[in-house]
């Protein structure tokens, strides 16, 4: 009797023990020789589990992503653009590929340079504008690629004890979005009554695409770096350090 007791003790303690990170969660010691490269091994090999969250780890998914409003307030003499584009949403960061990483584990600080192949949003805009020696005021979608773009990524823990355990919490990420190409689109232009001036006014927006970008830029990476930051610390709050980063 006793010894079943303590053989049910040893396998849920060995259980616990390896249940503990899961598979997909490929831990890096912290000697390791090459621990940028291990680090973005293992990121990488977790990023299509954050495209459609870790339900077992209440990790959230990535895509689609909720902007907050943009508000665009400016333009060129010939393109006057007041503009509001509200219920924003964004698919493509979960393709990100990281070209770089600078640890420095002593300092728990992580910079990552990384490429995203391919951004997709789609939105509502309410829209005021002159355009040469036009005035348009009205509503419709939007929508925008923005292709290979890049965004170097400042991650800064600090540790946390908790029962006697040490955990990683980082404050909320730096992240610089770098510029590559956009395309953006407004539907419903002219109520969709005048194909002509809706593509002129289509070619304007698009030769003053950074007059957007510009502006969506911020938003895009607040809520980018928000999400990330609320992603690794779910995961980093249910795995001690010395799990994530054994000696
Ligand atoms: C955008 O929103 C502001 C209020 O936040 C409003 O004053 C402005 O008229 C709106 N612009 C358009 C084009 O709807
Ligand atoms: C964005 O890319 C999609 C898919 O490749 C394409 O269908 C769409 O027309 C593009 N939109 C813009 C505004 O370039």
């Amino acid at each position: 009797m006793k010894q079943s007791i303590i053989v049910i003790l040893v396998c849920s303690l060995f259980w616990t023990v390896y249940a503990t990170i899961p598979p997909y969660i490929k831990v890096c010691s912290r000697n390791h020789p090459e621990l940028n490269e291990c680090i973005i091994k293992s990121v990488e090999s977790l990023r299509s589990k954050l495209k459609t969250g870790i339900q077992e780890l209440d990790v959230p998914p990535i895509e689609p992503l909720l902007l907050d409003e943009i508000k665009l307030r400016s333009g060129p003499e010939q393109a006057k653009i007041d503009a509001n584009i509200t219920n924003a949403k964004v698919w493509g960061p979960s393709g990100f590929e990281i070209i770089d990483l600078k640890t420095n584990l002593k300092k728990n600080r992580f910079i990552f340079r990384v490429n995203v192949p391919n951004i997709y949003f789609k939105g509502e805009y309410d829209i005021d504008m002159s355009v040469l020696i036009l005035k348009y005021k009205g509503k419709g979608p939007i929508t925008g690629n923005f292709t290979n773009y890049k965004f170097d990524c400042m991650m800064k823990g600090d540790l946390t004890e908790k029962n006697g355990k040490q955990y990683l919490h980082f404050r909320k990420f730096g992240l610089n979005l770098y510029i590559g190409h956009s395309d953006i689109h407004l539907g419903n232009l002219f109520s969709g009554q005048n194909p002509t001036l809706s593509q002129a006014t289509n070619e304007v927006v698009r030769d003053n695409a950074d007059l957007f970008v510009n502006e969506i830029k911020p938003v895009l990476e607040n809520s980018l770096a928000q999400k990330f930051t609320d992603i690794a610390n779910v995961i980093t709050e249910r795995f001690t350090y010395d799990e994530l980063f054994p000696l």
